[in-house]
């Protein structure tokens, strides 16, 4: 598959089939998103993965949607922001953006191999904190379901390339 297919495929999905995720399969999708690059290289960031079903049950009480809990894995990426690549200007933290590129790689890497995922952000944070025993200075950012689909997710809606694009200028 090239990359545009990749792109192109890779679709939310909310719905799962209970089919186990082999642990190899698993790891290689790890091992790939840890590849991404990081404001400076310092790789700011945490995956926590989450097999165990009444831990994944009590991810409900973060997200309340019975779909991402159909699939066998949840994976939640984490930033330490204090540990991030600080811009001196503003004094812009690059946490969370490169949480968002190793994100976008788990969930590429994961659709290359026919597995299905969907970010989420819409979660409690104070609630996932809790109940993935964070501590303090660790932000979760996305988390996202991981399995096999059980069905093709929505058709893709994107602007126009010529609504986005901004030649020489704004
Ligand atoms: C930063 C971010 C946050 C998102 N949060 C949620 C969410 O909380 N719940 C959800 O169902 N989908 C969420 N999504 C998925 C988007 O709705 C989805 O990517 C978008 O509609 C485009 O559809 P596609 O992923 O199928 O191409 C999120 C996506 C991104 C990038």
């Amino acid at each position: 598959m090239d990359f545009r297919e990749l792109a192109t495929r890779r679709v939310s999905v909310r719905g799962y089939r209970p089919d186990p995720v082999p642990d190899e399969l698993l790891e290689e999708i790890l091992d790939i998103a840890r590849m991404a690059p990081s404001a400076a290289n310092r790789q700011p960031w945490g995956i926590v993965v989450v097999r165990d079903e009444a831990r994944r049950r009590a991810l409900l009480e973060a997200y309340a949607r019975e779909w991402m809990v159909s699939a066998p894995v949840v994976l939640v990426v984490c930033v330490e922001p204090a540990a991030a690549w600080v811009r001196l200007e503003d004094g812009w933290n690059a946490a969370e953006t490169d949480a968002a590129i190793l994100t976008t790689h788990l969930l590429l890497a994961a659709a290359e191999r026919g597995l299905g995922t969907c970010w989420i952000a819409a979660f409690s944070p104070s609630r996932l904190k809790e109940v993935l025993g964070l501590p303090g200075h660790v932000v979760p950012v996305a988390m996202t379901p991981l399995g096999w689909p059980a069905d093709a997710g929505r058709p893709k809606q994107r602007k126009a390339l010529a609504g986005i694009l901004h030649r020489e200028r704004w």
